[in-house]
């Protein structure tokens, strides 16, 4: 065991001689469950590592991320608000951090920094691991913000029957739509945009869905991004509403479970795109040493 106090409120290289040295940037941070989940990870795969916690000012994410990387940071996840700077820093963009418009994950090998985002595949993990089939489910999707695109990719890539994607403003669902026909047409999915008022009339969304994630802010201000109609159609006992807040049942959720569906919150995503960047930077010949589901039970208890 390294002697020195593991502190996750440092991140400068030089203070963790040994130790590869790891970040999550973002603003605030402070709550950020993402150090206490890669210990966990680094402890069941015996990775000599430290993962840290930085909180950049607004406007000085680049500066922040470029000089922990020239002091000999290794990897950084990076989340709100400063996603879409760290796609920009990027040197090298993998095809979801492009699908997705943002990175969430970075890296740095032989001097270039890489960029990757875990969101996507860290969701349709967890929902696989809840029992959820998503070939051939038809999906509701809540939210067009950065929080949706980031998803819409892997979800796609799983072949749903049809994915709706419901915004409050109508014309960036209809933009989310289009950046993702060609996808969409790849796998036979029916991609379609709806605005969130527009899902109280039957006539324009006959069927319940099976799976209803709500990538809105909504739940930030404790509410639901459905009106109680058209909760009351979008919903029956078979579907799972996802909801990708974590920590609280959201009214969102409220709703689905007074319709008699099942429901999740998001904590499970954000250990799975966790252990999706610690394989990135640590190996993929580690996926079977971390076990993502017991440090999520771990961190529900
Ligand atoms: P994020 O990166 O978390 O997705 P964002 O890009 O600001 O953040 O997007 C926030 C999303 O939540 C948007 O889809 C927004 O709808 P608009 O595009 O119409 O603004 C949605 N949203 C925020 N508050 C909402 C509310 N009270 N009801 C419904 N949708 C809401």
């Amino acid at each position: 065991m390294n002697a020195i106090p593991v502190n996750d409120l440092y991140t400068d290289p030089s203070l963790f001689p040994g130790l590869d040295v790891y970040a999550v940037a973002g603003n605030p941070i402070t709550h950020s469950k993402s150090p206490a989940i890669h210990k966990r990870f680094a402890e069941q795969s015996k990775q000599a590592m430290h993962y840290g916690r930085l909180q950049p000012a607004i406007g000085q994410f680049t500066a922040a991320a470029k000089s922990f990387f020239a002091a000999g940071g290794q990897g950084m996840n990076v989340t709100v608000p400063f996603k879409l700077d760290a796609q920009a820093l990027a040197d090298v963009l993998s095809s979801h951090a492009q699908l997705a418009g943002a990175v969430n994950t970075l890296w740095i090998k032989e001097g270039k920094i890489y960029g990757d985002n875990t969101d996507g595949a860290g969701l349709v993990r967890d929902l696989r691991a809840q029992g959820i089939q998503i070939r051939g489910a038809r999906i509701l999707l809540l939210g067009a913000g950065g929080a949706a695109r980031g998803v819409m990719g892997p979800l796609l890539e799983q072949e749903p029957t049809q994915l709706v994607v419901a915004n409050r403003s109508n014309a960036k669902a209809d933009e989310l739509v289009n950046l993702f026909t060609d996808l969409a047409n790849d796998h036979a999915v029916q991609l379609q945009s709806r605005a969130l008022l527009e899902l109280e009339d039957q006539t324009k969304t006959p069927l319940a869905f099976d799976l209803v994630i709500n990538a809105t802010a909504a739940g930030l201000s404790d509410q639901s991004p459905l009106t109680i109609n058209a909760a009351s159609h979008v919903f029956v006992p078979s579907s799972f509403a996802y909801d990708m807040v974590y920590g609280k049942t959201t009214a969102f959720m409220q709703q689905a479970l007074h319709r008699g569906a099942r429901v999740s919150d998001g904590l499970g995503m954000l250990v799975e795109q966790a252990a999706d960047a610690f394989l990135i930077w640590r190996g993929v010949d580690l996926s079977g040493a971390i076990d993502p589901r017991a440090v999520l039970s771990e961190l529900r208890s």
